[in-house]
């Protein structure tokens, strides 16, 4: 495995029941680079974050995280080695202020027991120092005391990415960062996850937005029906014939 790969899936597998919803999917994101896993809905692509990020156990294949195993160890280990998340489902605390949502995500990684993250009074300085390093960066302190629940859709999902990037993580997994957003919105997120990989991070994204995703990524890995379908770069994707009949043929007819 080259040292400019930062994750690497081998042969990754799961199945429902007698649906195969992930078969035998192998790629590679890059060091300081937007890796993006596309597809129809129902590809896969959600499934095969959940093998990545440690909510599935694979049946079948290995996560490699910088050359170390990673399959199937519990979300929470993968934070310590350097992977985090966003979902496309909200995970924000609707009833906590917006610097409280990102204390929670900043106490959480701090070790220690895990019902330290509960006690204010506990809080540590680098979590707390971390908080405000994240409010600066997402441009959140206009609404730190706001409730998460009365911010923006967009707002919400920047939140989100903020809490993801308490840990420092090396690699950022985001599943569908911009569903239900404005285009305004949609831009604005193109432009954080460009100049956060400036940065240094590494991102790897599940996206169904195919335009955002060519204009976006570096390497471009597509699912259909649970197995890569293609990949390379953006270009080289949109031209595959088999990528065009099996996607961008599907959103024609869906247009
Ligand atoms: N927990 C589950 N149990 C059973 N079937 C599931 C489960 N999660 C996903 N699926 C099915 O697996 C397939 C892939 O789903 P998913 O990974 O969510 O696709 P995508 O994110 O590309 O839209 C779909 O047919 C979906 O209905
Ligand atoms: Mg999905």
């Amino acid at each position: 495995m080259s040292t400019d790969v930062l994750l690497q899936t081998r042969n990754l597998g799961v199945r429902f029941g007698a649906l195969q919803a992930v078969d035998d999917v192998s790629f590679e994101a890059r060091r300081g680079a937007i890796t993006a896993v596309i597809g129809p809905n129902g590809a896969g692509k959600s499934t095969l974050f959940n093998l990545i990020s440690g909510s599935l156990r694979p049946l079948t294949g290995q996560v490699m995280l910088d050359g170390q195993d990673i399959t199937g160890q519990p979300p929470q280990r993968l934070l310590a080695a350097g992977l985090a998340r966003s979902f496309q489902i909200t995970n924000l605390f609707f009833e906590l202020p917006v610097r409280e949502n990102l204390r929670l995500a900043a106490q959480f990684v701090e070790p220690g027991p895990w019902w330290r993250g509960l006690h204010h009074v506990r809080t540590s300085r680098s979590a707390m120092q971390r908080v405000d390093e994240l409010i600066a960066q997402f441009e959140l302190a206009a609404d730190a005391d706001e409730l998460a629940g009365f911010l923006s859709h967009g707002q919400q999902r920047r939140l989100e990415i903020a809490m993801a990037l308490a840990s420092r993580p090396r690699l950022l997994l985001l599943d569908e960062p911009t569903q239900g957003m404005s285009h305004a919105d949609t831009e604005d997120t193109a432009q954080l996850i460009r100049s956060l990989v400036q940065d240094g991070l590494s991102i790897l994204i599940v996206e169904h937005d195919v335009d955002l995703v060519m204009k976006l990524s570096d390497h471009v890995v597509v699912m259909h029906q649970g197995a890569k379908l293609s990949q390379g770069h953006p270009d080289v994707v949109r031209a595959d014939p088999a990528v065009q009949a099996a996607y961008f043929g599907q959103e024609v007819q869906h247009a």
